[in-house]
């Protein structure tokens, strides 16, 4: 096959910052995408309904005349949140899901929760109208070996929660391991993961063979080779459990290439390419819809895009930029370490 027509796909976690970066990086989404959830770990972060919408305005401002793109909004949780606040933001319909960050797991994550007791009013609330909880996935306990933090996590927090509040409806966002994989697969109702790009391409290894590359450094961490299968097997399955979100993260090259780097990895702009590779690869070229651009309607509630998009494989590979210049700096693009022929029309 070297044509593939597809609905309008939707990123299910996109982090688009502010200010300059914001509109140096919201044109690679919006080229190919229909909706992103917006990631609410700015500084300072997106806690209320009405920070939301002033956020809303200023990323409908940066939207590239002639684009159609929607941004779906997300609140940060944290132990101060007001349960009516969020049931306001829900009812208004500006606010697609609360964001769990657990205190210290990632970029901007210090004003998240330590205490899981004390968001309990808002969350049960959330299952009470029926708004997700997406979680960053990981422990952050100090004995905890970062490359356990999501299956400990799991054991310890996820699992806890959900038999508390079974009609609470999760998204474990970028699941990173087999043991995310088989805890969705295993669950009855109430819970699906999204699925980055690069999880599905790299492994431990494009971190740390041949020197330290920040460039390969997110949170979670990339995990063993075995990990990554079973995240290219739940993704290529087409089970409606799993969707993409690229969890695309700029941050400025000075920021990612210095003696404590920040996580996060920038894909938007060569995300469509690098699935219909993955998905090709594994034979899966058929159920790269379902994963990009239906699952994750589905599962929050939204119809699909009514458009299309075109993916042509092409003889010679698709020159993507090794950087994108933004107002901000450059920002390194995610290399996935073999060509790309598939170009999105
Ligand atoms: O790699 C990551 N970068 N993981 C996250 O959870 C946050 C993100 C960011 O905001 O930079
Ligand atoms: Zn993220």
């Amino acid at each position: 096959m070297t044509e593939i027509t597809i609905r309008r796909p939707d990123d299910w976690h996109l982090h688009l910052r502010d200010g300059a970066m914001l509109e140096g990086v919201i044109g690679d989404t919006s080229r190919h995408f229909g909706r992103a959830i917006i990631m609410p770990n700015l500084v300072p972060p997106v806690v209320t309904t009405a920070d939301a919408r002033a956020y809303r305005d200023r990323i409908v401002k940066a939207i590239p005349a002639g684009d159609r793109f929607e941004p779906l909004m997300t609140l940060y949780l944290t132990e101060h949140t007001s349960a009516d606040d969020v049931e306001e933001g829900k009812k208004s319909g500006l606010i697609t899901a609360v964001k769990l960050y657990p205190a210290g797991a990632t970029t901007n994550s210090h004003g998240g929760v330590r205490d899981m007791d004390k968001a309990m009013p808002v969350l049960e609330r959330m299952a009470k109208i029926g708004l997700p909880l997406c979680v960053h996935g990981e422990v952050t306990t100090p004995e905890v070996d970062i490359f356990d933090r999501e299956a400990v996590f799991i054991e310890t927090v996820l699992d806890p929660l959900r038999k508390r509040l079974p009609e609470l409806k999760v998204t474990m966002e970028h699941v990173t391991t087999q043991d995310g994989v088989d805890y969705i697969r295993a669950a009855e109702k109430n819970l699906a993961g999204s699925i980055t790009t690069h999880h599905l391409i790299i492994n431990r290894n494009a971190i740390l063979v041949g020197g330290i590359k920040p460039h390969y450094y997110c949170l979670p961490v990339a995990k063993r080779e075995h990990h990554r299968v079973a995240l290219r097997k739940a993704a290529t399955s087409g089970d409606a459990r799993f969707f993409l979100g690229t969890d695309s993260a700029p941050h400025i090259d000075p920021l990612k290439e210095c003696g404590c780097g920040c996580a996060g990895i920038y894909t938007s702009i060569n995300t469509m390419s690098c699935l219909a590779h993955v998905f090709e690869e594994d034979g899966a070229l058929d159920r790269l819809e379902a994963f990009a651009s239906l699952n994750g309607p589905a599962w929050y509630g939204l119809s699909p895009n009514a458009e299309t998009i075109t993916l042509i494989k092409r003889d010679e590979p698709v020159a993507f930029p090794k950087k994108i210049e933004t107002g901000a700096g450059p920002v390194t693009v995610f290399d996935p370490m073999f060509p790309l022929h598939w170009d999105v029309a």
